[in-house]
């Protein structure tokens, strides 16, 4: 028995150290942890359970059968994480650059399979040279293997991509297909063709970091939801993240006591500025409502007219998707609305109840809108919304302009509370630009031109620029003091828990993708 356990403990030995010290060396020096260091800094201590730490290859080409590495380029299994069950697998760059071989495949699709069946989320660190490519088709069928299931546990358990090395080719779909893609600044890169081929196709020079960094993919594409300045640092933000999401689609999300004090904020009351056409700071609002320090930003650099993220309001998940009076005066275009409907689709899936903050001049006009579709675009965020099943509740701070007031969680598309400030202006379109079309004519054959389109605007902007009109016909439930908000958004959300709602029976809707 001696002999045998010792032979065994070798195999483990040899297991752990993935590529070898000279290649871990490596890793270490590019500023990397490994796979291993990885998984042990994001579960909770000592709850690693490894399956699969003796899979081999089963290439013979290319002289593969003298080099074997226990593993097989991918660290896979189970622990928790503040307690809670968590699958997760890690690539090891030191073997093989983490390429992705039939066997490794095998290993991510068998946890990820579990992660279905048990119900728990499950998270993949990504480190990787792509399809291995001395197993040619092998391995991209391994890809093919994973990428169906990522579509097969789609809101039914969340996933958690953390981008952590190299991530070419195959290797970004995964990512791509789980709900949140995290990066690490200047480590991490993700393309679908590194810049030798872009230089041969398009002769464009660009370097990985310029292509496909941290920093490209969080400001320009918007495929990384968050980036951090090293490993660490998005390993905690992984952890940060699951505290707001429940384990799977048939449960609610982890939520605290809280005792309801008068929850008065007179912060609030001040924010929104009286000229109507200055902006302020919605992040003032949103940490105005939500319990404190609570908010966690998803997508904070990339489309920021508009802001998502998660919160606790009394010690409850939230999503909140809010309007940026800051950037673009807070309108909708057509990255913005891919943003906020993707975020609604996620907490929809998650029974993550949805508010909205909103102050929002319209969609943005112009030939580079509608030329990238800002038609079908902004139609996802109203679809995202229309089918949102969710507990569902919109604060109007000032503006709700034009087709952007219906899109942004209105009544009339399955809000279950909607408030408005005082400060709120609800209407077809700015006063302005109202009056210069419906009274065009009195304006250009008045004497004094300017001052009957002030005369007008005045009027409009009397009987529009405020939420009564809305409120009168029930479109908005209460006209509420700012410093009153987070007590009526407390009292909504409790009131709202139990809310039950079915789609009509179909296969599934046609989103304007
Ligand atoms: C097999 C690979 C590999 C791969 C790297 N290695 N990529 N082995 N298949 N795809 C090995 C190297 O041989 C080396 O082995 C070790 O990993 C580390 O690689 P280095 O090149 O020394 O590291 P580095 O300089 O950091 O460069 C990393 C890299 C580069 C940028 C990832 O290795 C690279 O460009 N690899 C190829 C990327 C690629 O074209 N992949 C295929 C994409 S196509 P030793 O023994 O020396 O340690 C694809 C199609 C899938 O994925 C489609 C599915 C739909």
């Amino acid at each position: 028995m001696d002999e045998k356990l010792k032979n065994l403990q070798a195999k483990l030995s040899k297991a752990y150290l993935g590529g070898g010290e000279a290649r871990i060396a490596k890793q270490h020096a590019s500023k990397k942890l490994t796979a291993r260091e990885r998984i042990n800094y994001l579960l909770d201590e000592g709850s690693f359970e490894e399956i699969g730490a003796l899979v081999t290859h089963r290439t013979k080409e290319f002289g593969m059968e003298d080099k074997i590495f226990y593993g097989d380029g991918v660290v896979t299994g189970y622990g928790t994480i503040g307690g809670r069950l968590t699958y997760v697998f890690a690539q090891d760059f030191t073997v093989f650059g983490g390429s992705l071989s039939e066997t490794h495949a095998e290993k991510i699709c068998k946890i990820m399979e579990l992660a279905v069946k048990v119900g728990a989320p499950l998270i993949g660190l990504n480190d990787s040279g792509g399809a291995r490519i001395q197993e040619g088709v092998r391995s991209l069928g391994g890809y093919a293997d994973i990428f169906f299931r990522n579509v097969q546990s789609s809101g039914v358990i969340p996933q958690i991509s953390a981008i952590m090395g190299p991530c070419a080719g195959g290797a970004v779909y995964s990512p791509a297909m789980t709900d949140f893609t995290f990066m690490v600044d200047h480590t991490s890169y993700m393309f679908v063709t590194g810049p030798n081929v872009v230089k041969t196709v398009t002769n464009e020079e660009v370097s990985s970091e310029e292509l496909g960094g941290a920093e490209t993919h969080s400001t320009k594409s918007g495929v990384s939801h968050r980036s951090s300045v090293n490993d660490v640092a998005c390993l905690n933000d992984i952890k940060r993240l699951l505290n707001y999401l429940p384990q799977n689609n048939k449960e609610t999300a982890l939520h605290f006591d809280y005792e309801l004090n008068d929850e008065f904020r007179d912060e609030l009351i001040t924010i929104v500025p009286e000229n109507p056409n200055q902006p302020y700071d919605m992040h003032e609002v949103i940490n105005g409502v939500i319990d404190t320090d609570s908010f966690f930003e998803i997508h904070r650099d990339f489309a920021q007219n508009i802001i998502v993220g998660f919160a606790r309001l009394a010690g409850r998940s939230i999503g909140i998707v809010a309007n940026q009076p800051m950037h673009l005066a807070g309108v909708l275009d057509v990255k913005s609305s891919k943003k906020g409907a993707r975020f609604v689709r996620f907490c929809d899936c998650f029974n993550i109840p949805l508010l909205v903050l909103e102050d929002v001049p319209g969609f943005l006009p112009g030939t580079d809108q509608e030329w990238n579709g800002i038609i079908v675009n902004g139609a996802k965020l109203l679809y995202a919304f229309c089918e949102a099943t969710v507990p569902r509740v919109t604060v109007i701070t000032r503006k709700a302009y034009g087709g952007a007031y219906d899109v942004m969680n209105s009544k009339h598309i399955g809000a279950d509370m909607n408030f408005a400030w005082p400060t709120a202006e609800i209407a077809v379109m700015g006063a302005k630009g109202a009056v210069e079309i419906i009274f065009k004519k009195e304006i250009k054959s008045a004497e004094d031109p300017e001052a009957v389109l002030k005369e007008k605007e005045a009027q409009y902007a009397e009987l529009f620029a405020n939420p009564y009109s809305a409120t009168e016909r029930g479109f908005i439930d209460e006209v509420i003091p700012p410093e009153q908000t987070r007590r009526k958004l407390i009292k909504a959300f409790s009131m709202l828990e139990g809310k039950r709602q079915t789609m009509p029976n179909r296969k599934h809707g046609n989103i304007p993708l």
